[in-house]
């Protein structure tokens, strides 16, 4: 399917993977409708996108996922029906079970996973009418495996692909097709994003992010992938046959996790 002339709804589009994906789309021909907090940095990305689609920026907080009816109600009645949604807006974690918190443990769930239940519950009604639709989460390698320092972390990646592959079985038959997406390593501002000890932010670029795979190159996997209706996709380096290794050599994953450190 080309995506010229389609409306792709990206979250998290202000920085990073989400940003690189409103480029790649925009240079194939779509509109698109980019959310996240920073309206500065939405309107930076839109600015920077090359393509003569349509571009909205609707900013939204998706860990407030009980105030989303209201604003997303309003967009999905003002702009053209979502061919795409792509929830990508997300949050990591540096730090121990043991000098964490419930609190952080809820901050990232809010976002990582009720965020993306909520927008998706919403988008849903209208592609479910159109019998049209392609529902996409950017979940994580994190969601195949749990590491130390990610507790919280790989349980919301987890959850979000669980329920996503239990949504594909659900619409099938209405046409809606379910991609999740389970990147490694990406070159983004993930890591200094993330929550550290005590909630603050982690505020450091971390060595495994800074040589990982490049965003535009990650985004050119998912919208190629999103476009061959691939209902799963593991994207980066050599960190990618860890999910291979769990699967059919768990044992020696547990063994190798025993202390790690990731960097
Ligand atoms: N980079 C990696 O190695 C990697 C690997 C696996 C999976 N992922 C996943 O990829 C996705 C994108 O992450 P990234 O690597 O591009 O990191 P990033 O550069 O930190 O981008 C995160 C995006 O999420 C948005 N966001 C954060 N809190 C939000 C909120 N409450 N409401 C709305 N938007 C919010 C941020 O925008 P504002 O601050 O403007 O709101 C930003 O646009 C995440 O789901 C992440 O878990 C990344």
């Amino acid at each position: 399917m080309s995506v010229k002339g389609k409306t792709v709804w990206i979250t998290g589009a202000s920085s990073g993977i989400g940003r690189a994906l409103a480029l790649g789309y925009s240079a194939r021909g779509a509109h698109l409708i980019l959310s996240a907090r920073n309206v500065e940095k939405l309107q930076a990305v839109a600015d920077a996108c090359q393509g003569d689609g349509e571009i909205w920026i609707k900013p939204l907080d998706l860990a407030d996922y009980n105030g989303l009816e209201g604003p997303v109600e309003d967009i999905l009645q003002e702009l053209p029906p979502i061919d795409i949604l792509i929830n990508n807006a997300g949050i990591s974690q540096r730090c121990k079970v043991e000098d964490s918190n419930l609190a952080l443990d809820q901050e990232i769930m809010d976002l990582n996973y009720f965020g993306v239940v909520a927008m998706t519950r919403l988008v849903l009604k209208q592609m479910i009418s159109r019998r049209s639709g392609h529902m996409v989460v950017i979940s994580s390698i994190a969601g195949l495996l749990g590491t130390p320092y990610r507790s919280a972390y790989c349980a919301s990646k987890h959850a979000v692909r669980a329920w996503y592959d239990a949504l594909r079985g659900e619409v099938y038959d209405r046409n809606i097709r379910v991609t999740v997406v389970c990147p490694g390593y990406i070159k983004t501002d993930i890591s200094i994003n993330a929550l550290g000890e005590g909630g603050q932010k982690h505020n450091k670029m971390d060595e495994n992010q800074a040589k990982g795979m490049d965003a535009d190159t990650c985004a050119k996997i998912i919208i190629e992938g999103i476009e061959a209706g691939k209902t799963e996709l593991l994207i980066g380096g050599k960190e990618k046959r860890v999910a291979y290794l769990k699967r059919f050599f768990p044992k020696a994953v547990e063994k190798k996790l025993m202390g790690f450190k990731p960097n």
